[in-house]
Formats: C-alpha cells, sequence, structure tokens
C-alpha cells in the first residue's frame, strides 16, 4: 500500500518490483502494438481522473505521466504552469491548493518549486499525492524509471559501479537514485565526478555511508580510474537555476574520446533535459540509453498509478 509518493523512502523492494513487473507487461504490449489492439487488457483506470498540478517546468514528467494516465483509460486535469495559473498567484498557500485539487480527483501529479514542498502538499492531500520532483529535494518517480532502465540492461547481474556526472549538488534525480539503489542489500560503488562545489550534500553521503556503499569523489573527469571501471554513467546538467552559485557545465561534458575509456557493456543515462554535457553526436554510440529512459517514464508511470489507485 502506498498512500503519498514523496521520496523513495516510501518505497520499498516489493512495491518496486511489483512496478517494475507491471512496466514490462505494458513495454512489452506497446511494442508490439497491443496498447492499441486490446484496450480491455489495460484500461484498468476508467472514470479516475488524475490532477497534474506542476508549479515548475517539464517535458518528460508531464507528458508520460498524462500519457500514461490516458492509456489507462483515465482522465487529466491541471496545469503546467500552478504558479501562474492558479490561485497560488493571489497568495493562495501551497497547503490550501493540494487540499482544494484533492476534492476534484482521485490522485495528483505534483512538481514543485523548493525541497519540501511535495511533503506539505502530501499532507494537505486528501487523496494519494506523487511527488514529479520538489527543487533540490527529490524526483522518487525519475528513480524508479532509472533502476527499470538498469535492470532491462544488466537483469539478474546489478551493475557495481555507478557514476554520477555533473552537478551532484543540486540534482535530485542523483539524490534519489543513489538512495534507491543502496536501499537494496547488493553491494556497489557510487563515484560522484563533479567541478569542485558540486560535491553530493552530505545527508546523502551519510545515507550512503549507513547502507554500506563505497563512495568516491572525484574532480577530474579525466582521472584514468574512473570511466574505465564505471558500468553506469548517469550525467546531469549543471542546475543554475536553483541558487546563485553557476557553475560552467561545459568543463564537464563527454566527448568521444572520454566515452572511448567506457567498457563496451556499460550505458550512459542522463534524465534529461541535457545541456552541453552530452552532445547530440554521442547519441548514435549505443551505450547512450538516455532517450530510452525517458521513453521507459511511459510505462513505469503506468505502472505506479495502477498500484496506488489498487485497481
Ligand atoms: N527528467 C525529468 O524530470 O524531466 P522533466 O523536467 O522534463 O520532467
Amino acid at each position: 500500500m502506498l498512500d503519498h509518493l514523496v521520496s523513495v523512502d516510501d518505497l520499498d523492494e516489493e512495491i518496486i518490483e511489483d512496478i517494475c513487473n507491471r512496466a514490462s507487461e505494458f513495454h512489452d504490449l506497446r511494442l508490439n502494438g497491443g496498447l492499441r489492439r486490446h484496450p480491455e487488457s489495460y484500461e484498468t483506470l476508467r472514470g479516475r481522473v488524475m490532477i497534474a498540478d506542476f508549479f515548475e517546468p517539464s517535458t518528460r514528467t508531464r507528458f508520460s505521466f498524462e500519457a500514461a494516465m490516458s492509456y489507462l483509460g483515465g482522465k487529466v486535469i491541471g496545469t503546467e504552469n500552478a504558479a501562474e495559473f492558479s490561485s497560488f498567484k493571489k497568495g493562495e498557500s501551497l497547503a490550501d491548493n493540494f487540499r482544494v485539487i484533492s476534492g476534484y480527483g482521485d490522485i495528483v501529479v505534483g512538481r514543485f518549486q523548493n525541497e519540501g514542498d511535495a511533503r506539505i502538499a502530501a499532507d494537505a492531500c486528501l487523496i494519494p499525492l506523487i511527488n514529479g520532483g520538489d527543487g533540490t529535494g527529490e524526483h522518487p518517480t525519475q528513480a524508479l524509471i532509472d533502476y527499470y532502465t538498469i535492470v532491462n540492461h544488466f537483469g539478474e547481474e546489478m551493475p557495481d559501479i555507478i557514476t554520477f556526472l555533473g552537478d551532484n549538488k543540486r540534482s535530485r534525480t542523483v539524490r534519489s537514485l543513489a538512495k534507491l539503489l543502496a536501499s537494496f542489500s547488493s553491494p556497489f560503488t557510487v563515484q560522484f565526478v563533479n567541478p569542485k562545489g558540486l560535491e553530493p550534500p552530505q545527508d546523502l553521503l551519510d545515507e550512503l555511508e549507513a547502507n554500506e556503499v563505497d563512495t568516491i569523489i572525484c574532480n577530474d573527469i579525466r582521472d584514468p580510474d574512473i570511466l574505465t571501471f564505471t558500468d553506469v554513467l548517469y550525467v546531469t546538467r549543471a542546475q543554475n537555476e536553483r541558487s546563485d552559485e553557476q557553475y560552467n557545465g561545459h568543463a564537464y561534458s563527454l566527448d568521444q574520446s572520454l566515452v572511448d575509456e567506457l567498457p563496451d557493456d556499460s550505458i550512459i543515462m542522463h534524465p534529461l533535459p541535457r545541456n552541453s554535457e552530452i552532445p547530440a553526436y554521442l547519441d548514435q554510440d549505443h551505450r547512450a540509453k538516455y532517450f530510452e529512459q525517458a521513453h521507459n517514464g511511459l510505462y513505469v508511470r503506468m505502472g505506479l498509478l495502477e498500484l496506488m489507485l489498487e485497481t
């Protein structure tokens, strides 16, 4: 039972496996054309309403949640710019906003400007709430998608070394994925590679240590020991909109010579959107999985919506 999904702490191994198994069924159905041909086998949310209340811009999270609910036979209402188009603009509190809209549907997906806002909204909500990203806090559904993408590639043999390259301080996707992987018992090593000043937050390092995850922090993208042993290279952009500290993400961009250092069976992931940190010519590399990762969002969010609405 999952009342709200605010943090990956709300998930356990069984829930994650249930969501991924269902996502895999939807994935197969869609690849085989079955999402068009056999609507009776997946339109499990007919008559249900999802509310999308987004206070920050989004491409993947909003569109894939809306598509997921639509494929499941449900309806979607909401706004892509609640900060401007809801009564938040007139001074209504976040808590009042979510308390009120929760009377109009069955589940809410929110995106928030500040860390902690998702918890405030969930506490006010009378129906299940899904955190679609809260400032520098968490992005639990992205972590589920990332996990699903990793399992799809590696199967039972989970990766030994994951390298987070980029903005490890302000990226909520880094925090959520690292926490989610650490909650599993299989041992692995996390390498954080970032410009000086963008090191991962101490609470995340403490949590990894408590889960006996080995961590390495490195400021040199060209350190020869880093990429050679990486199974998953998880790249993020410099999130300069999140603080006054401005970093030149370009200095931490991948290029062909760096990618050539990676093992042949490794994968390159990115939650997207990207800036200059992965040039478009690298999209052709067989290890580039970020568009597949983005598309997996549809199946994982279908599985999650079904599970939270208990069909
Ligand atoms: N990865 C992700 O959350 O993308 P959007 O900001 O476009 O939703």
